[in-house]
């Protein structure tokens, strides 16, 4: 029996965190307070009126500034409230035709009354193409690429309205790609502009409504996805992640799976998902490595590895954000593509770094000898009045993969400084710990 036992003092500081986590959500109305504006917005313009309804375009902007969708990108449903039906699309396609027999002559691309709604892959054939379509929902996020943060597609919508008194589409669910978020039903907006003539004339759609989905991890209802562990030049121990999960795969592939009831979430999906995980002592899909490696005078240097432990699944277009006060200085990443974000009420910089196109935008998954991996290193200028090395101030404060919040050891897990007359001395010594470094990653 290969099931890992689990080391006591992990439990209650996988549960404090847990239920910090919580309640942050529980009293902000669950959004992200390192994102508090984010959201998916679903935007429903009529365009045009015609003698059977009308020509809409629909448009899913992703305003999650560090939260993606990835494969097999986003679905969208909603429920027609007189009757509509859909006479074509394009950009985008229903999945269901459904029930169309009333119509004899000219037969709707959809009759269902609650249309599912898929992209195009990027292969449709350009007749079906419209702007901002055909990626397969998949959206970036808006810090990452606002160019490809949003999909749009065009509808003909028959309508028995014929005083233009149209009602929007009402119960309006978004997977993006899985369960998560919620969305509001569609409200009147103010019309959505748009410039022709190089700028100098402007136009504006005949009607707007919009919707705004959020995203809520309790309401996705899954395990955590990543971890972080630390390491510092000035201390030899590594501070462990702290655990996701109690399942992974043995490399032989019998796969294995336990209840996690101790932390009182449920298993549902992420059972299936568990198995495909491979083996570590924190059982996460994903870990984040920071090790603060060099002191200079002027500077400090960190090398931030991320890595993938899942059997059957590549990150494309993964990215990382990390808080941490000294991003408020100068900062170079050398392998990743970084940018900063406004902190809001938080006080500490956020910087974000993801993979630099045809280098390492794909973090790809581990084999039976090998974890998959994405490292840099990061070079921060110093602010003298705040750097320094004693108490945990060189780690991380929090890490986001992907958007999902990562398990932070505790703070009294953290490397510390030794004892004694040492104090901020520059260090260019303890030559074995590359070595011991190395060791953690191959
Ligand atoms: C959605 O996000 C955009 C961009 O951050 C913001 O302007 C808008 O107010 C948000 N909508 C809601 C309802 O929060
Ligand atoms: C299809 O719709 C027609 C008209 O509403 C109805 O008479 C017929 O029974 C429906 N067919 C099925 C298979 O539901
Ligand atoms: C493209 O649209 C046309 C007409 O709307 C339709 O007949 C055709 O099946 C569509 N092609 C694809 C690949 O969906
Ligand atoms: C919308 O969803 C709610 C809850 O699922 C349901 O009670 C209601 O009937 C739905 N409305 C329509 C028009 O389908
Ligand atoms: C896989 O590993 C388990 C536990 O280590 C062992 O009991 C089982 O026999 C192995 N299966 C194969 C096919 O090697
Ligand atoms: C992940 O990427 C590797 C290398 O590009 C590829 O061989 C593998 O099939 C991919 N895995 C999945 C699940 O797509
Ligand atoms: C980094 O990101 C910026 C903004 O998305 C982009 O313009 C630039 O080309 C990227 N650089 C690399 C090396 O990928
Ligand atoms: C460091 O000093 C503190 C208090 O001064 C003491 O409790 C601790 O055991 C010391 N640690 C080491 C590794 O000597």
């Amino acid at each position: 029996m290969w099931l890992r036992e689990m080391e006591p003092n992990h439990s209650p500081a996988f549960l404090s965190l847990f239920l910090v986590a919580s309640m942050w959500c529980y009293l902000a109305d669950c959004y992200d307070p390192l994102d508090p504006n984010g959201n998916i917005t679903i935007t429903y313009d009529i365009q045009t009126w015609t003698t059977r309804g009308y020509v809409g375009r629909v448009t899913v902007q992703n305003y999650y500034q560090f939260r993606h969708v990835e494969e097999p990108g986003w679905k969208l449903g909603w429920t027609w409230t007189r009757g509509e039906v859909i006479w074509s699309m394009s950009g985008a396609f229903a999945t269901e035709q459904g029930n169309c027999s009333l119509f004899k002559f000219d037969t709707p691309h959809s009759c269902e009354e609650s249309p599912v709604i898929l992209d195009f892959m990027s292969e449709a054939s350009m007749e079906n193409k419209s702007e901002g379509c055909c990626r397969s929902g998949v959206l970036s996020a808006w810090a990452v690429d606002p160019s490809k943060s949003f999909s749009s597609f065009e509808i003909s919508v028959g309508s028995i309205d014929e005083d233009g008194n149209e009602q929007p589409p009402t119960n309006i669910t978004l997977m993006a790609p899985g369960p998560g978020y919620t969305c509001s039903p569609f409200l009147v907006a103010h019309p959505t502009v748009s410039s022709l003539i190089d700028g100098k004339r402007q136009v504006q759609v005949f009607r707007t409504w919009k919707s705004t989905c959020t995203y809520s991890i309790f309401v996705d209802n899954k395990t955590p996805l990543c971890c972080v562990s630390l390491s510092a030049f000035y201390n030899p121990s590594i501070t462990p992640c702290p655990t996701c999960s109690c399942g992974c795969r043995k490399a032989n592939k019998s796969s294995v799976q336990c209840s996690r009831d101790e932390y009182q979430l449920s298993t549902t999906d992420s059972a299936t998902n568990l198995s495909l995980v491979r083996c570590s002592d924190h059982m996460c899909p994903v870990r984040v490595h920071w090790h603060v490696k060099t002191n200079y005078i002027n500077h400090w240097r960190v090398k931030l590895t991320v890595s993938n432990y899942n059997y059957g699944r590549n990150y494309s277009n993964w990215n990382i954000l990390v808080q941490h006060p000294a991003f408020s200085q100068s900062t170079e990443a050398f392998s990743f593509n970084s940018s900063q974000l406004p902190s809001f009420r938080f006080g500490d910089e956020l910087a974000l770094f993801w993979g630099i196109e045809f280098y390492n935008t794909e973090l790809v998954q581990s084999t039976e000898s090998n974890v998959g991996y994405v490292t840099t290193e990061i070079l921060l200028e110093k602010d003298l009045e705040s750097f320094t090395l004693s108490n945990g101030w060189a780690l991380p404060r929090r890490v986001y993969f992907n958007g999902d919040d990562c398990q932070m050891p505790l703070p009294d897990t953290f490397p510390m400084l030794p004892n004694g007359s040492y104090k901020q001395r520059l260090s260019l010594f303890l030559p074995i710990l590359p070595l011991f470094f190395n060791l953690l990653f191959w």
